[in-house]
């Protein structure tokens, strides 16, 4: 039987040294702490960026814990992701003002815009487009958050240019 590392993809974040030794040091100092999955993959999402499957894979064999339950906690919490993150994280408040200020509109707007669905990421690299609750602006609904600023009464017709000055 292959173990978990025979068969990890090239370019995963296993088959790569320096990112390797990271991961696992994360283990090692970790492995003995009481609910050790979560403090693992939490500081693994910090320090790599994003779970591939072949890394929860890895995580699952090394901490002797089901991977149902590392695939339960990683899809339970939305911090966590199973993808590389784009250099720009742009968020789209789904709160109820922003709802029913036409967020979806805009979310359909920036999918066809960049050719990508939400939780995804643009293929240079560059955007990842996500979801998120109430920012706390809600008289500038809708709004949509891109890294730390906030971009209050969008519009789809404004959108593209806004999304063109992070495309790198
Ligand atoms: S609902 Fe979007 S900012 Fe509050």
């Amino acid at each position: 039987m292959k173990t978990v590392l025979e068969k990890v993809p090239q370019g995963d974040p296993l088959t790569i040294p320096e990112q390797k030794a990271v991961i696992d040091a994360i283990i090692d100092r970790n492995r003995q702490k009481p609910g050790a999955t979560m403090v693992v993959l939490s500081e693994m999402q910090n320090e790599i960026g994003f779970l591939s499957e072949p890394m929860q894979e890895y995580i699952a064999s090394e901490l002797q814990v089901p991977l149902s339950s590392v695939h339960g906690v990683v899809t339970f919490y939305s911090f966590f992701t199973t993808t590389p993150r784009g250099r720009h994280s742009i968020k789209f408040c789904l709160g109820t003002a922003c709802y029913v200020g036409g967020a979806d509109q805009l979310i359909e707007k920036a999918e066809q815009v960049l050719g990508i669905k939400i939780g995804e990421t643009t293929p240079n690299g560059a955007i990842t487009i996500e979801t998120c609750r109430c920012v706390g602006a809600c008289s500038q609904a809708p709004v949509i958050a891109i890294d730390e600023e906030l971009f209050g009464k969008m519009t789809a017709a404004k959108l593209p240019k806004v999304l063109a000055q992070y495309q790198d």
